[in-house]
């Protein structure tokens, strides 16, 4: 009891320190119900969840949406694994959440957003919400069932006064910014004719690369994916038409078609591309980009030239899209991984400048077709606006468990 107490007090404490020092105000959960009756459930069968902060003033009519990151479960057993996380259960998920960043309710650190509805959606089906197999596992129960909470929680948010939407913006980070271009077109068929409705992806633009060994590693854990989780029918169907499904789960073979105006936050460096598509363990036995996937400092030159050629694969891949008057794209050397849902790099004195413009700045202008933004950053290090510190997820440090 004494413990459960501390326990309590700790957690009190921590949750107020890291509410300082991200500079963000606490939202609660809200979990829907309502969605288990639809078949719509975590992978273990828990209802979804979101955290919404309500909008106010000139923005009552405005919805931002992100979706949470995590990266994906590829078979049987990590989905299954996942159940026992946040990542695939929202009995496990904690409570309340910091907004900060794109989702701060103070016009000084989120000048274009901060009075909009935001709302930050709970990702726990391991499919950056795209699949839907109607049996449950009979071995693991688990519940593939990600495009069936996508469509829940939408439901939900267009009966709380999203059907009157003037704006709207559907974004994500990481896996979660993955499935907002995924759904981006679907999103924008939602809401009424009239509205002005665009997509922000933040660290979504996975590329398909080999590894550093020459494999075909995040090709074949994503055709692994939309597998276990019956994706194709949710993939945009103008990729699925030509390719196979397990490619209509990147980006550059989907956002060429995508409808809807699109805006790229990425890092060229992507940390969780560097250590997940192109040096990931299993292609690394010896360990020898350890370091340097932790820390670019310690990364030796013929790791950065490899780096370098990482990039130069990604801007391949980003201007294979070809050009567009409405995407918009901001593409820094920096080494990190999602840079909207953080104060420190969405708009500070002292966060990342692309063409002397912060991200909060460029998105902004983009949303509002101020100035489209399309730049993108000379090659590591000349960037000195970075932090090149890991921002794993978009998951608040508030997140943690005691
Ligand atoms: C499931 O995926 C993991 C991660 O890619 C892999 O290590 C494991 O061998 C796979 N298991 C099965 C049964 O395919």
């Amino acid at each position: 009891m004494v413990k459960g107490a501390m326990q309590q007090w700790l957690r009190v404490i921590i949750t107020l320190l890291i509410l300082l020092i991200t500079e963000g105000h606490p939202v609660d959960i809200t979990y829907l119900q309502s969605a288990v009756a639809k078949g719509a459930v975590c992978l273990d069968g828990s209802p979804p969840a979101y955290h919404f902060d309500k909008g106010f003033g000139a923005g009552v009519n405005n919805w931002f949406i992100q979706l949470e990151g995590g990266a994906w479960c590829n078979n049987a057993t990590t989905c299954l694994s996942r159940t026992k996380t946040r990542l695939g259960s929202s009995k496990l998920m904690v409570k309340t959440v910091s907004f900060s960043g794109i989702l701060s309710n103070k016009a000084k650190f989120n000048p274009d957003f901060y009075n909009w509805n935001r709302i930050r959606i709970r990702y726990c089906d391991g499919s950056s919400f795209t699949g839907d197999v109607e049996a449950v596992d009979p071995k693991t129960k688990v519940y593939y069932r990600g495009a069936r909470i996508f469509s829940a929680v939408m439901e939900d948010f267009l009966a709380k006064g999203m059907k009157n939407a003037q704006n709207a913006i559907l974004a994500g980070c990481s896996a979660g910014s993955l499935a907002a271009i995924l759904h981006c077109d679907r999103f924008k068929g939602l809401l009424p004719p009239g509205a002005k409705v665009k997509c922000l992806s933040d660290a979504g633009f996975f590329i398909n690369a080999k590894t550093i060994s020459g494999a075909s590693h995040i090709e074949q854990f994503y055709s692994d994916v939309v597998n276990t989780h019956g994706s194709a029918k949710n993939l945009p169907q103008s990729c699925t038409s030509r390719l196979k499904p397990g490619l209509c789960f990147f980006p550059q073979n989907v956002a060429q078609q995508i409808k809807t105006p699109l805006f790229l936050v990425n890092a060229a460096y992507d940390s969780w591309q560097i250590k997940n598509i192109l040096a990931p363990g299993v292609a690394d036995p010896r360990g020898t980009w350890r370091n340097c996937k932790l820390d670019i400092l310690k990364c030796s030159s013929a790791q950065l030239e490899t780096m370098q050629g990482y990039r130069n694969e990604f801007l391949k891949a980003l201007n294979g899209l070809g050009p567009s008057s409405t995407r918009g794209y901001y593409i820094n050397s920096c080494y990190a991984h999602c840079q909207t849902g953080t104060q420190e790099t969405w708009l500070r004195e002292d966060s990342p400048r692309l063409a002397s413009t912060t991200i909060a700045k460029a998105v902004g202008d983009w949303f509002y077709d101020r100035n489209r933004f399309q730049e993108i950053d000379c090659p590591y290090p000349c960037d000195k606006t970075c932090k090149n510190r890991n921002f794993e997820s978009d998951v608040q440090p508030v997140d943690m468990d005691l």
